[in-house]
């Protein structure tokens, strides 16, 4: 995932501390944020270092220093001044960075110390080798829980063999020079983080609009748990701009901007004269924000979260979908009201405030710790602008580092979201509650709504509004969608697993075969069994006719015969005809043939007789042979 995302946002991988908040059990995973010797060469590399768990790193990335090592108070836990040392920089200099050996006093006590006396960060020197410890606030100290407040400056805990290595060269008359990449940290000051996303519903706006709906995406399952916990206190930012005054009529305003002007942004192709307009896009803006202020108020702030992920999948610029219409179908699978969010929307064409966009624009004014908002995407966590990656994993340790400890949530420890989003209200999929089928997925990056594949019979659709069988089997899947019904031991289904499929009453019913057949009185309607001896009984599905006395009815004809009629003995009569025939022809090849043999015997017998006895007729002996082969 990491790799993936713009390495913009790698080398701004930071964020704020401020509160510090004296805290009761230290029993969280080590923060460790990288050191890189710049010089000299032969100590050159990046050192690992823990960041401490007061102080405010450096804002703005990455800072730069110079290491000093006192000749006095080499752990810091008496005030510089007593010495007479300062470690402020002469101005033009790099920052300095105290480096002091653990022990003694607490680490709070060291930082405050170089603090006062102008350090600009601190590294504290572990005094054992062992793995890098949280430096953390004293418990219960109400003495240092004063001065705890105070504290401006980073610090970090290093390697006592490190720490061995930097005072070595310093002792050689060497300038050492380090660089402190901070890892992101927030303020911690209770069990609820309060975070916002400053976004945008522009699907195309390049590689960062990819990044912000890939964020969002991921990060969905994780912020819907978060904030149905109540851990978390989330709400969405849209940043719009006004027109000057005197441009409020030029078709660059006119097409960016919605109520005369006051609400822009910028066009999505930068081309006034085609595809969507800024309009469009604030629009959808206003729209998101609405979704978000009525699922607040139904007490579902989340469901936004579903909206602008769905939006993005089902609604999209490139398939020309970015319009009202295909959000109102997704607003009405959510089973959010449409017309609640129509009303927060307001009329785009007035000459007036809308109230909603203008507390948005408010609200991208800095106030406090945090600056006006300009740039998309930021994100604030408890009030600090995150200047880490916008990625999964990183927003959730910031947000996850926001709860005081111990009161961060499982998601936060197991660093995992597991949930099954499907068990709410479907997910937002399609779903056949009678067949007990489902378009809704649960995947690690959340849900997705795909039309399934069931009992090897693929049904296609968009997953959201609608999911189809077609093809062969459809009728094994809940009979295809098809109207059936059992009743008295019998069963009908009007699916045909024909061409596609389709649904069909079948005979002796009628209706659309879908939902519903119903039984068709042959006795009535189709004028079945009428003859003068029938008498007709409908029943389910098909009827019944019977005849009056001795009469046979044959459904065929729709009538009513005798038994003794004379279609039956003429029925009878040739069968005897055949048969006799038949019987007859056995009997006269039989004797044909007892006639030829006898006679082919005879002429044998005469041939032999001849050569012993003269006979009187000599002529009938030479052909036997040829007669009998004819
Ligand atoms: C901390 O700062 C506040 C105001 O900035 C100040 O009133 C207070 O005396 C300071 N505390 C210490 C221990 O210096
Ligand atoms: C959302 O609702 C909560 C109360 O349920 C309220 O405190 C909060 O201000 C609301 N947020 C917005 C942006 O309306
Ligand atoms: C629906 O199917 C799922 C698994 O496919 C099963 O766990 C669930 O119990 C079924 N529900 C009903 C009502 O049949």
């Amino acid at each position: 995932m990491a790799l993936k995302r713009p390495s913009l946002s790698l080398c701004l991988g930071f964020l704020l501390i401020s509160l510090i908040v004296p805290s009761s059990i230290a029993r969280f995973v080590v923060e460790k944020n990288s050191l890189r010797v710049t010089s000299p060469d032969k100590i050159k590399g990046t050192y690992d270092s823990a960041i401490g768990n007061f102080g405010i790193p450096q804002y703005g990335g990455s800072m730069a220093g110079a290491v000093v090592y006192p000749k006095d108070d080499k752990k810091g836990c008496k005030e510089f001044d007593e010495f007479g040392i300062s470690f402020q920089s002469k101005p033009g200099a790099l920052p300095t960075f105290v480096l002091v050996d653990r022990g003694d006093c607490f680490f709070a006590l060291k930082v405050w110390n170089a603090q006062k006396a102008g350090a600009s960060a601190v590294l504290v020197a572990d005094n054992m080798e062992e793995p890098l410890i949280t430096m953390d606030t004293p418990e219960e100290d109400g003495s240092s829980a004063k001065y705890i407040e105070n504290i401006t400056i980073p610090s970090a805990l290093i390697e006592k063999s490190f720490g061995e290595t930097l005072k070595k060269a310093l002792s050689n008359g060497d300038m050492v020079n380090v660089n402190l990449d901070w890892r992101e940290a927030v303020p911690h000051p209770d069990d609820r983080v309060e975070y916002q996303l400053w976004t945008n519903s522009n699907d195309e706006c390049g590689v960062k609009c990819d990044m912000l709906m890939e964020f969002v995406k991921d990060f969905r399952g994780a912020a819907q748990i978060l904030e149905k916990g109540g851990y978390t206190q989330f709400t969405p930012h849209y940043i719009t701009w006004y027109c000057p005054q005197s441009f409020t009529l030029s078709r660059q305003c006119k097409s960016q901007c919605i109520n005369h002007g006051r609400y822009c942004a910028p066009d999505p192709e930068q081309d006034f004269s085609s595809g969507y307009d800024g309009k469009d896009v604030v629009l959808e803006n206003l729209r998101q924000l609405c979704v978000f202020k009525v699922a607040n108020e139904t007490k579902k702030p989340w469901v936004w979260w579903d909206y602008v992920t769905d939006f993005q999948i089902r609604c999209p610029m490139k398939e020309k979908k970015y319009n009202k219409e295909c959000a109102d179908a997704v607003i009405k699978s959510l089973g959010l009201d449409s017309k609640k969010i129509d009303k927060c929307m307001g009329d785009p064409n007035a000459d007036s405030d809308n109230p909603v966009l203008k507390e948005e624009q408010d609200a991208q004014v800095g106030k406090g710790s945090r600056g006006d908002v300009t740039i998309l995407p930021t994100l604030v966590v408890n009030d600090r602008q995150y200047r880490g990656k916008l990625e999964k994993g990183a927003v959730l340790k910031a947000i996850c580092s926001g709860f005081e400890e111990t009161t961060e949530p499982a998601v936060c420890l197991s660093g995992d979201v597991e949930t099954n989003e499907c068990l709410d209200n479907n997910g937002g999929c399609w779903q056949d509650k009678a067949a007990n089928i489902t378009a809704c997925r649960d995947t690690f990056r959340g849900r997705v709504c795909e039309c399934p594949l069931v009992d090897g019979v693929q049904f296609k659709g968009d997953g959201y509004s609608h999911c189809e069988v077609s093809g062969s089997g459809r009728c094994k899947i809940n009979n295809g969608g098809c109207w059936h019904q059992s009743q008295d031991g019998h069963t009908f289904s009007a699916c045909l697993d024909v061409d596609g499929g389709k649904c069909q009453c079948p005979p002796g019913f009628k209706g659309d075969g879908v939902k519903s057949c119903v039984d068709v009185d042959e006795c009535k309607e189709r004028k079945a069994c009428q003859c003068s001896a029938c008498s007709c009984k409908n029943t389910w599905g098909s009827y019944e006719c019977s005849c009056s006395g001795d009469l046979l009815y044959i459904r065929d004809h729709d009538t009513c015969i005798s038994k003794s009629g004379t279609e039956g003995k003429s029925a009878w009569a040739a069968f005897w005809v055949i048969l006799i025939g038949l019987a007859m022809a056995a009997g006269g090849g039989y004797l044909v043939y007892k006639y030829r043999l006898r006679s082919y015997m005879d002429s044998e017998i005469r041939a032999i007789m001849a050569q012993y006895m003269p006979l009187d007729s000599q002529a009938e002996v030479p052909n036997h042979v040829n007669d009998e082969r004819a």
